[in-house]
């Protein structure tokens, strides 16, 4: 992006900008090299690559928030390093050390502080770290090379709207298998997820709802989030499952629930069966942050939640204060908050 081009901060989406730096390591013979910033963001990798043929990458997103007074933090980066080794581990790929994945994170947010939203217009500066396996290679195996790069770019909202509720659909289709990538933040798993997105999309939905890949009976994430919901006796329930993203927003709700606004908090099954429990339920994520889902269509029918047109008081509650603690207005538990010097 050109240096005199202004950015109109309000009218943010969630597409790609060029920003001004990107940070790149590699990794041969065994060890990760420095790593440096660099202007460049082309990648020229061997035309064998298992990045390329067999899906041998993963990647993250986390978020650089500006604060009231103007600092820049990062919101628990330490959990995004650990759930990438997670990635790595599961595709044979090398880890990244805790610390050089949050420094590189640092790194580019400091080289790219002319593209953090000022406070107060909603917008933050999206993260993305990804590893992809490159070098001369065809069998199915582990690459012999890998990179490790960080770019980021500023952002708006994920879903159009905000805190205005949003409708799903149920998925007849699976984003990941039982026991396979699910709890991995893969590419794969968003490639096979594409299709769905884009039947509910086509129909006017916000995005789909995924279900239990084994019995197709249970809510297992909310597109590119993790779901949640408020039964009418107050208790925050997520779904547990062996194939969803493990959200670090919402094991960070799970904690405000219980801490701030002093709910039973509960990891289970989520039946469609039995979506009559919820009064409030949500979308979360670190692009979707708290998204209200107004219904779920489900057998023809929407099943309509707290509203389809006004946020529930519970969600409402937990996204202020998510968004106060990312934005540095609300004191968040210790060890959330990363700052950018
Ligand atoms: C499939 C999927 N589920 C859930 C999430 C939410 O995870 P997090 O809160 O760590 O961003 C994401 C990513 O944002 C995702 O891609």
């Amino acid at each position: 992006m050109n240096k005199n081009e202004k950015i109109n901060w309000d009218e943010l989406g969630f597409d790609y900008i060029k920003t001004d730096y990107r940070y790149i390591s590699t990794w041969k013979d065994g060890n990760w090299n420095e790593g440096t910033l660099t202007k460049d963001n082309m990648i020229t990798i061997s035309e064998s690559s298992t990045a390329l043929h067999y899906g041998q990458q993963c990647f993250e997103g986390l978020k650089a928030y500006r604060t009231k007074d103007g600092t820049i933090q990062l919101f628990r980066p330490n959990r995004n390093a650990s759930r990438m080794n997670d990635s790595c581990d599961k595709l044979l790929m090398p880890e990244i050390p805790n610390d050089k994945f949050i420094d590189a994170c640092m790194q580019v947010v400091k080289a790219n502080e002319r593209f953090v939203p000022p406070y107060g217009t909603g917008g933050t500066l999206y993260i993305r770290p990804f590893i992809i396996g490159v070098g001369d290679n065809i069998g199915v195996k582990p690459a012999p090379e890998y990179i490790f790069s960080v770019f980021c770019l500023p952002v708006g909202p994920y879903f159009k709207g905000g805190l205005t509720p949003v409708n799903f659909m149920i998925s007849d289709y699976d984003r990941a298998a039982p026991y396979g990538t699910g709890q991995q933040k893969a590419g794969g798993n968003y490639a096979a997820s594409l299709q769905a997105h884009k039947i509910a999309s086509d129909r006017g939905f916000a995005d789909c709802i995924f279900l239990d890949p084994s019995t197709h009976t249970k809510i297992d994430e909310a597109g590119a989030a993790n779901f949640f919901g408020i039964t009418k006796d107050n208790k925050f329930v997520t779904p547990i499952s062996s194939s969803i993203l493990p959200s670090i927003t919402k094991y960070s709700l799970l904690e405000l629930a219980k801490d701030y606004l002093h709910l039973e908090t509960v990891e289970e099954d989520v039946l469609l069966d039995d979506l009559d429990r919820f009064k409030e339920a949500g979308a979360c994520g670190t692009a979707a942050v708290i998204t209200p889902i107004g219904g779920i269509e489900y057998k023809d029918k929407l099943h309509v939640f707290h509203s389809e047109t006004e946020v529930g008081p519970i969600t409402k509650k937990l996204y202020e204060t998510l968004v106060g603690i990312q934005f540095g207005d609300i004191e968040g538990p210790e060890g959330w908050i990363y700052k950018v010097n």
